[in-house]
């Protein structure tokens, strides 16, 4: 069976640099919050253009440590794209902040200056926008003037995307402060959890190391009210500090592994993602098909794994009962109904692409 990601490979090739990773951390005795984070906040900080790095335990905690670094409080409102999987959504609720649901491009799948200025006139106080399967969204450069302009603060997703570029930046460093996942299957993963949150602000930086250590402001001092233990293990930093240097690489050969699907699948009742160059990093391979379900069944006859990322929009999530069934978001809802993600990472053959490529030729509609 082809998976849609492969960790095991992953593994199998930076063997050597992750027993060296785990060597290092065992031999110096220091498991948590030590020269590793350290070494490894500054050097992803550095690698993105920031200012500051600080590293905590999942992207989901890297959201709502953001968020509440930038001031979200109880009852205020929030905007974020509702098809990017429900974690901006799920940090926001934790925070006692009530979403404001933005629609997408149907062609790109990311939030517009039109969503953000729509959101805004409904009353968000905070907008985060994520660069999602990959793609540095298209307008961040504009989203964040616009919202600068309106002293409406900005948080950028970057789970998806680290080392996209646009502008001739990388994202992350558009708005207020970003956040970012080190799940293993990212374009940048750990192996186990991890997460950070990054901005040029040093005070958000500051508020922001706190929040995840208790809210200490030194040792058994608690001054900040709403921490919480979430911290990145000495292990993950210094597995991660092994595949940074290796990001770059890892992402042309993605944007390769896409390009491929983009020229070879001929198959006309599939829609591609549109070729970006560096504004994408390729996270994940996205087409579109009104016969989803169909090609996804075809796929698994055929010994392929696909993914549908993400089936159920935020707004109509169980979680919230009918609470939002009076919101309509057209093209995030069909989107739902159309998107499917083929496999794609690095260590991917050239040999898994082509069977790939023809098990979705083969697919009679
Ligand atoms: C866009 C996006 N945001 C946030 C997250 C949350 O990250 P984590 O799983 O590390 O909590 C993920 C991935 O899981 C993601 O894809």
């Amino acid at each position: 069976m082809q998976q849609i990601n492969n960790l095991a490979a992953k593994i199998d090739a930076y063997r050597t640099q992750i027993d060296a990773a785990v060597q290092r951390v065992i031999t110096s005795g220091w498991v948590v919050l030590g020269p590793e984070v350290k070494g490894f906040e500054a050097g992803f900080a550095k690698y993105l253009g920031a200012a500051h790095c600080v590293s905590v335990a999942n992207g989901t905690d890297a959201i709502e440590l953001a968020l509440k670094g930038l001031g979200v409080q109880k009852g205020d409102k929030v905007a974020t794209a509702a098809n990017a999987g429900m974690y901006t959504t799920t940090s926001v609720l934790a925070l006692g902040g009530e979403p404001i649901f933005m629609d997408v491009g149907l062609e790109t799948q990311v939030v517009t200056l039109a969503d953000v200025k729509k959101a805004v006139a409904q009353g968000a106080k905070f907008v985060v926008v994520t660069h999602l399967y990959g793609l540095a969204v298209p307008e961040i450069r504009e989203i964040a003037e616009y919202c600068a302009a309106q002293a409406v603060p900005l948080l950028e997703d970057c789970a998806q995307a680290h080392g996209a570029l646009k502008h001739g930046k990388r994202v992350g460093t558009f708005g207020n402060v970003a956040s970012f996942s080190f799940y293993p299957t990212k374009n940048l993963g750990a192996l186990g959890d991890g997460g950070a949150v990054v901005t040029n602000d040093a005070h958000t930086a500051q508020l922001v190391a706190q929040l995840r250590q208790y809210g200490w402001s030194s040792k058994y001092r608690v001054e900040l009210a709403g921490a919480r233990n979430s911290r990145l293990d000495e292990m993950q930093a210094a597995i991660l500090a092994e595949f940074l240097p290796h990001l770059d690489a890892c992402n042309t050969r993605r944007r390769e592994i896409n390009d491929r699907y983009r020229s070879e699948i001929k198959q006309t009742d599939i829609l591609h993602p549109e070729a970006s160059g560096d504004a994408s990093v390729g996270h994940l391979y996205v087409i579109r098909c009104a016969r989803r379900d169909a090609l996804q069944q075809h796929l698994r006859s055929q010994q392929i794994a696909s993914d549908v990322h993400y089936p159920v929009p935020d707004h109509q999530q169980p979680v919230f009962g009918d609470q939002y069934a009076s919101i309509t978001l057209p093209n995030t809802e069909r989107l739902a109904a159309e998107i499917l993600t083929l496999p794609c990472y690095p260590e991917m053959t050239d040999g898994e692409v082509r069977n790939v490529i023809a098990a979705v030729n083969g697919w009679e509609a």
